[in-house]
Parts: C-alpha cells; structure tokens; sequence
C-alpha cells in the first residue's frame, strides 16, 4: 500500500548536513530535468556538484546560466557559484567519489525498430558511479523507464562496484513528475514526491532525503516496479486521453459540431474531463511512455490494444493536419505554395522541440511536394537538424505565404487575427485562434 510521509526528525540531520557540505548531492545531467533538481537542492542550502555530458551545458552551468528557458535555474546556480556550493564536473567518475547522494537525470527515450527504451545513457552514468560507489552512497534514479528496469538493469550495474544495495549503499526510484517551465514551483510547492527503494532502509533513506526539497511531502510505494509504473501510468492516461479528444474533434468536423463548445459543456459535468485535440503529441515524455508500456506488455503477453490505438491516433495527426489545412490552400498545386508553420516547440511557452509534431508535418509537406516551407517560433531560435527556414518574425515567416498552419500553442499566438498574419487563409492545428478574428480560418474541431 501506498504510504504518505512528512518532513519527520531525521530530516533535520540529513538537511543541516547538506547545508554544512557534510554531505554532497551530485546530479547527473542537467538538462529540463536536472537543472531544477540541481536548483532546488541550492536553494534548500545543499551543496551540489553536477555534470553532464555535454560541455556547452557545463560551461553555461559554470558561468550562472542555463540554455533552458526555466524560471529561477540561472539564479540558483548563480547563487550556488557565489556561495561556492556549486560545482561542476566534466569527470562522471570523481562526480561519483566527491558526492555521497547522486541524483541520475539523464535522458531514457526510445530507439530502435520497433521502438523500445534506450538505456544507454542510465546505464552509462549507473556504471561511472559505480566507479566511485562508497559504503553509505545514496543513488536516485530520476528517469521515466520501463518497470524492472532499475531492478533489473541499474542495480546489477550499480553492484559492480562489489558493494551490495540495501545493505552497502542504497537505491532509491524517484519518477520525476515536474512540468516544463514552472519546474522549480511544482518540485517545492505542488506535488508530492513518489518514492520507492530497493528495500525498507532505502525508502526511509530516500523519503527522508526527498521531503526536505518537496513541501507536499512524499508517497511511498511498495516497490520500485510500482513507482515505475506510476509514472507511466500518467502519461499513458493522458496519451490516451488525447486521442479520444482527437478522434472527437474529427467526428465533430464531420458532422458539423464545433468540438470545443462541445467539449467546455461536457467538461461542466464533474467526471468528464475532455482533453483538447490538436496536431499531434510531442515532448520527451507523453508520445515515449506508452511504447514502454507497449514494450511490457508484449513481454508479458498482455493486451494492450487501447494504449496502442491511442499511439496510433496521435501519431497520425501531423498527417491529418495537413490533409485538412491543405483545403484552404485554393487549388494552388504543391510546387507552387508557400507553407508558413506557427510554432516548433512541442507545446506552448517552452523552447524544448523534442518529438514536435512539426516536425512530421514538414516531412508531409515535403513528401507532398509543396514548394517552400518556412518554420516561425518566438522561443526556439536555431535547430541544427532543420533544413528549412527558422525565423523569430513574424512578418518574416509570412512573407508570400499561401497558407499558415499553427502547431504549438504558444501564448503569443493566442491573439493573432488575420491581419496580424498577412490575411493568409490559416488552419488551427490547437484551437486556439478567434475564428471572429479571421476571414479565412480552418481548424481541428471545426470552432465557430
Ligand atoms: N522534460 C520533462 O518535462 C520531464 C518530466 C518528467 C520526467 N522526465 C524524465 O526525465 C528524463 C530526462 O529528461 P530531460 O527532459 O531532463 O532530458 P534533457 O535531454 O533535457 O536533459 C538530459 C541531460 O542529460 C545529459 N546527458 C545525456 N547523457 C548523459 C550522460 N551519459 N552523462 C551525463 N549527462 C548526460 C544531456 O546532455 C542533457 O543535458 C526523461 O527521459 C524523462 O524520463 C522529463
């Protein structure tokens, strides 16, 4: 059974040896993750070491900055480095030696075909701090992963060191739960932190540890497999979710409903809770967690159609998008149009565009052979990997463009009208647009 836990006495001695340097926290990639974890641990006083693959973020890191867009991180590590609480590593090793608890923050999508969880940087960094495991180490694993991964993967590798967990050190599975640009808040104001270990000393070890940083405290599962599932648990709900949003919004075209009337009403009733519809799921987390439940289930032989329709009716919304936006284009044939795309993050107000539905929508749009794609978003200001035009303005990004599709509903977009876009026909692709605003105005849900 799940428990709840508070703040209780031996927090005290853990917290005033974090705030002494008594005791280290090293964190283990400071990406969307890490790098609030990292700031949050500096903001409760702790000294903190982090390290991370990649040398652009350690040299941000080093100077009191983040490539991120997270409010408070720049100010907390800016803080920790004047304090000299702050340090960063290029050595994952040493990282592991000079710290006594290690939070693991590292990345876990997907990989190849079919599809399943790439362990590779887990595995990486359980193996560095394998290397400089001490007796009395204390290892958080962050990440979303399949269940019996910590169990099955991460503690053998950890044990490598010839010291055994729950006895010589201990393992404790803590699914990070936060949202992207208000990381900071929902760590220290708004959830409760789910914890599990690899036995009793471990879940007390880490309950106590974790409810120094999370003001809602903790809840503690019975096993790591539980947590682990948990957390999949949310997004697969939501994946889900949004797919019978999707499929209703399409319904609703047909039969000319505007969904998102539709949906407000329904949604007054207090046990209906209809997602909104859009152009497809992106982000590190919602679109890769239901292929690792897939991943289980097909271990297990169990069923598992309705996840899999969902992955399957998401998925196939860039497409869709594209074939209806197409419609407005007037009979312009494809080598001749100008498609302009509003947004390259995977969703409004951050600059993260991992898995963005954009980007499979620039690949329609190429294999139908449209002409000229140009991409517009206020907060992602380069992508390597693109090979069509990326631009911050506005007027840039529309100039002579036959169409406009929006992908991300970013708040900046939320008050366009048709002027504001070179009265070019548009296609809503989030419903988010004021349809008394436009001459010309398609979208998914057809809204009124
Ligand atoms: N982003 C979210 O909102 C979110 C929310 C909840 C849970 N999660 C979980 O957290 C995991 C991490 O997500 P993220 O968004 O922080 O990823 P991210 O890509 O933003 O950051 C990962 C960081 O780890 C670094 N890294 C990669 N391999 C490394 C290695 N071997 N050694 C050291 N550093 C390494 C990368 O350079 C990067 O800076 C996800 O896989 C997901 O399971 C993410």
């Amino acid at each position: 059974m799940a428990r709840k836990g508070k703040a209780g006495p031996k927090d005290q001695s853990i917290s005033a040896k974090l705030r002494s340097g008594k005791l280290k926290i090293a964190v283990y990639g400071l990406g969307n993750v890490g790098s609030p974890i990292a700031s949050v641990w500096l903001r409760a006083g702790a000294h903190v070491i982090a390290v991370d693959k990649s040398p652009e973020v350690r040299d941000y890191a080093r100077k009191g900055k983040t490539l991120l867009l997270e409010p408070g991180v720049a100010e907390a590590f800016s803080r920790g480095l004047k304090e000299k609480r702050f340090q960063v590593y290029d050595d994952p090793v040493q990282t592991s030696s000079d710290s006594d608890i290690k939070m693991v923050c590292v990345p876990v999508l997907l990989s190849g075909s079919p599809q399943s969880a790439d362990l590779g940087a887990l595995v990486q960094v359980a193996s560095s701090i394998a290397k400089g495991l001490k007796p009395g180490d204390v290892v958080v694993i962050n990440p979303s992963v399949p269940p019996g991964t910590t169990e099955d993967v991460i503690i053998p590798v950890l044990e490598k060191s010839s010291l055994k967990a729950e006895s010589d050190f201990f393992v404790v599975y803590n699914p990070e739960r936060i949202y992207e640009g208000r990381a900071i808040q929902d760590v220290e104001q708004s959830y409760p932190a789910i914890v599990a270990g690899a036995g009793p000393k471990s879940t007390v070890i880490g309950s106590s540890l974790l409810s120094i940083i999370y003001k809602k405290g903790v809840i503690a599962t019975d096993n790591i497999r539980t947590a682990e599932t948990e957390k999949l648990l949310e997004g697969v709900y939501r994946d889900v979710n949004i797919a019978l949003a999707n499929e209703m919004a399409k319904l609703c075209e047909k039969i000319g409903v505007d969904f998102w009337q539709a949906r407000e009403v329904a949604n007054s009733q207090p046990f209906c809770h209809i997602h909104r519809a859009g152009a497809g799921v992106g982000g590190a987390c919602i679109p890769v967690y239901p292929q690792f439940i897939i991943q289980a289930a097909e271990a297990a032989k169990a069923d598992c159609n309705i996840t899999r329709l969902g992955r399957n009716t998401n998925d196939s919304m860039p497409s869709y998008c594209v074939e209806q936006a197409l419609k407005l284009a007037g009979g312009i044939i494809p080598a001749e149009l100008s498609v302009t795309l509003l947004g390259l993050a995977f969703r409004g107000g951050v600059s993260d565009t991992r898995l963005s539905p954009t980007y499979r929508i620039i690949e329609e749009l190429k294999r139908i052979g449209v002409g000229r794609i140009t991409v517009h978003d206020p907060l992602v200001k380069a992508d390597p990997t693109l090979d069509v035009k990326l631009t911050s303005d506005l007027a840039e990004a529309l100039a002579g463009a036959d169409l406009a599709i929006l992908v991300t509903d970013h708040k900046q977009y939320s008050s366009l009208s048709g002027a504001d876009l070179g009265n070019v026909p548009v296609y809503d692709g989030r419903g988010i647009l004021d349809p008394r605003k436009f001459a010309r105005l398609g979208g998914i849900g057809n809204r009124k």
